[in-house]
């Protein structure tokens, strides 16, 4: 369901943002080869509760973290186990918590350590493709203008655009209407509105686009073995501004 969102739910939606943004900085200070996914599971547990908002994750069609983990062939839903950073991994992590029921949601993808120049190349084509589109929301735009042009970044580096997986509505659900494909065509698709807020999340992948569903049925991997970036904020089509609440 789409919900319009008043000014002061903005706000709320603002706080859980900030929440997040904190949450990703400092998972990324820890983020030193010999941690454990485990561990940083553990520190978004303390600065969720510190904070008093609530996972959105933990429990969501019975998720079991705070935090989604996922190393270099992982692109998305890496459930936070033992796996020990390396110096030279990619590591995507994704967030969301909510204040007062509204929610924020965020990824972002670093490097542990010196990264080669092919990964550093992947992770900031992923960040770019994310900020144009993020650079044309605004009230009357469609949907498939912005998927076009996260897809046209994302074949600019031959990259696989991952399709299978998109970004979405936002707000007294983590997971609202509309779906947000990171593909589309120019001026197709549903049409965004003042009052509404999405979550746009593209993923690329060095190798081909196809994925694959590990056994525990949340990790999905590139179907070839390539490394994957991952980058996504929750935006906000406000009354006079379009406002970044993941971003501070
Ligand atoms: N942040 C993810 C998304 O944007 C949601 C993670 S799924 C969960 O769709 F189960 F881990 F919550
Ligand atoms: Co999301």
């Amino acid at each position: 369901m789409i919900t319009f969102k008043s000014q002061e739910d903005f706000n709320n939606m603002d706080k859980a943002g900030t929440i997040v943004a904190t949450i990703h900085s400092e998972l990324q200070e820890a983020s030193t080869p010999g941690t454990s996914l485990i561990k940083l599971d553990e520190l978004a547990k303390d600065i969720v509760i510190k904070s008093g908002s609530t996972s959105s994750f933990l429990g969501y069609r019975g998720y079991p973290a705070y935090i989604c983990a996922s190393p270099n062939d992982v692109i998305v839903h890496g459930i936070p186990g033992n796996y020990i950073l390396e110096e030279g991994d990619i590591l995507s992590i994704d967030v969301g918590v909510s204040v007062n029921g509204y929610h924020a949601d965020a990824a972002l993808t670093y490097g542990i350590g010196e990264i080669t120049d092919e990964n550093q190349k992947l992770i900031k084509l992923t960040k770019d493709a994310l900020y144009a589109g993020i650079k044309l929301v605004k009230d009357g735009q469609k949907l498939g203008t912005i998927g076009n042009k996260i897809e046209k970044i994302g074949k600019k580096g031959s990259y696989g655009v991952v399709k299978e997986y998109v970004g979405h509505g936002i707000g007294l659900e983590m997971h609202e209407d509309p779906q947000v494909p990171n593909y589309g065509k120019k001026n197709q698709g549903f049409t965004l509105k003042k009052g509404m807020a999405i979550c746009i999340e593209p993923m690329f992948n060095m190798g081909s686009e196809q994925t694959k569903v590990d056994d525990d049925e949340w990790t999905v991997r590139t179907f070839d073995g390539s490394n994957s970036a991952h980058w996504e904020h929750t935006i906000g089509i406000m009354d006079d501004e379009v406002r970044i609440f993941t971003e501070k």
